[in-house]
């Protein structure tokens, strides 16, 4: 989602610079160019060679370094970027982009740059709260740079206040956002599954399976940077909220049926990602289960097909599409749940190659609806998703037409 976008990361002396590698790794992950200079002060909490080891580009950082200047200097620096971002950004670097000092190289690419600027505060909570710090940060507001954060919590003194970095993971979605598509989506209802639901046997024992949610939720992120307003519901996964989505957590599929039928009529397009178990325990034991015998057979009756319903739906349907894992014969047998099923379309992906599908940052889709189908490559489950929805909106307003 940030393909081609050219990243300048400003490093400053603060413990939060430890978070640097891993939001380098993330704005590359997304197809970001990613270049980082460090002040003086940042080198102490986190080495320049790290950072260049994870950018792939060499680290910045001297405003009178000849040879530096002589391969990209810092007007060519602040003219390469499409957008900086400082993180973690101390009072003290805020103090001094605040009246204008160009004393490092970091400062002078922030004046020499006409790129927008985001600033992600990181310092003691009471540095945070202070006025001149407050002041100086409404200032650079009202310039128009951005101020993502800070995150309220325990901090690395031991005080528990606002001055936290926001994570490597939000500061890479609100670059996200910020570049994503302009809101073609807006007015659009979604309603979406993700992850697996999960199944008890006994107290301590379930059935489930490998799903972590990553499809369905970059698909919800990419919808509502798009400007779509979506419902997101969730078996238990291990990620964070994307922006601005309305995440409703369920466990069982049960929970899942009865959570999507309260939203189905509410929404133009449902899509079905989630992994959902198609048994349940018939009997879920009170107790943990003792071992006995050298056979156990557990009863498993039927759940309900989510995503069937929905597109059984009488009174009002939205645009159902659902998605199927196979292992072999993905063709036939996503056709196959196409029809059964009675979907507008169906996304099917084949689980048995390695690096793809369930648990992976990566997948790619055979999409197939009734009059035609398309294959999307191979690639990180955000890019995929924006070609998926442009997709799903194509048939959908075609259905809509008609
Ligand atoms: O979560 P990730 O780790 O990122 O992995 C993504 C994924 C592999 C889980 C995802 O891309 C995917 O394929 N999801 C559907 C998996 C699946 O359960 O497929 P299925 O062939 O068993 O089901 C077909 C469709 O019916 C799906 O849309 C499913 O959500 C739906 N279904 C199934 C059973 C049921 N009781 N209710 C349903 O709605």
């Amino acid at each position: 989602m940030l393909s081609g976008k050219h990243i300048l990361i400003g490093v400053s002396g603060g413990i939060a610079a430890y978070k640097c590698p891993e939001l380098v790794r993330r704005l590359k992950q997304q197809g970001a160019d990613v270049r980082v200079i460090m002040t003086d002060a940042a080198k102490t909490f986190i080495t320049p060679l790290s950072l260049q080891a994870v950018s792939g580009n060499p680290v910045s950082n001297s405003l009178l370094d000849p040879n530096a200047e002589a391969a990209m200097g810092h007007i060519e620096l602040a003219k390469w970027a499409d957008f900086i971002l400082l993180a973690p950004a101390t009072a003290d670097l805020i103090a001094r982009l605040a009246i204008g000092m160009a004393n490092d190289l970091l400062t002078a690419i922030c004046l020499a740059t006409s790129a927008p600027i985001a600033i992600a505060p990181a310092m003691n909570q009471q540095m945070y709260r202070a006025q001149s710090t407050q002041h100086n940060l409404h200032r650079l507001s009202s310039y128009n740079w951005l101020i993502w954060g800070p995150d309220y919590g325990e901090q690395a003194c031991g005080d528990v206040g606002p001055g936290r970095m926001m994570s490597p993971e939000e500061l890479s979605n609100k670059l996200v956002n910020y570049f994503s598509y302009p809101g073609d989506l807006e007015g659009v209802n979604l309603l979406l599954t993700a992850g697996p639901t999960v199944e008890a046997i006994d107290p301590v024992r379930f059935i489930s399976n490998h799903s972590s949610g990553k499809m369905g939720f970059a698909i919800a992120q990419v919808a509502a940077s798009r400007g779509a307003s979506v419902t997101l519901i969730s078996g238990p996964v291990n990620l964070p909220t994307p922006e601005k989505v309305r995440r409703i957590n369920v466990t069982t599929a049960l929970e899942m049926h009865d959570t999507v039928m309260q939203y189905a009529d509410k929404v133009d397009i449902f899509v079905a990602c989630a992994a959902v178990s198609d048994y349940r325990v018939a009997n879920i034991a009170d107790e943990k289960l003792k071992k006995h015998d050298k056979h156990m057979t557990i009863e498993l009756i039927r759940n309900p097909d989510i995503v069937a319903d929905v597109a059984a739906m009488s009174t009002y349907r939205p645009f159902v599409v659902g998605f199927a894992a196979e292992t072999q014969n993905v063709k036939e047998y996503a056709l196959e749940k196409l029809n059964k099923k009675n979907l507008d379309m169906i996304c099917a992906n084949d689980v048995s190659q390695p690096g793809r599908g369930f648990n992976s940052d990566m997948n790619a889709l055979n999409l197939f609806w009734r009059s035609g189908e398309l294959t999307l490559a191979l690639s990180d489950k955000f890019s995929l998703s924006q070609t998926l929805l442009d997709k799903i909106i194509e048939c959908y307003n075609e259905k809509n037409r008609r």
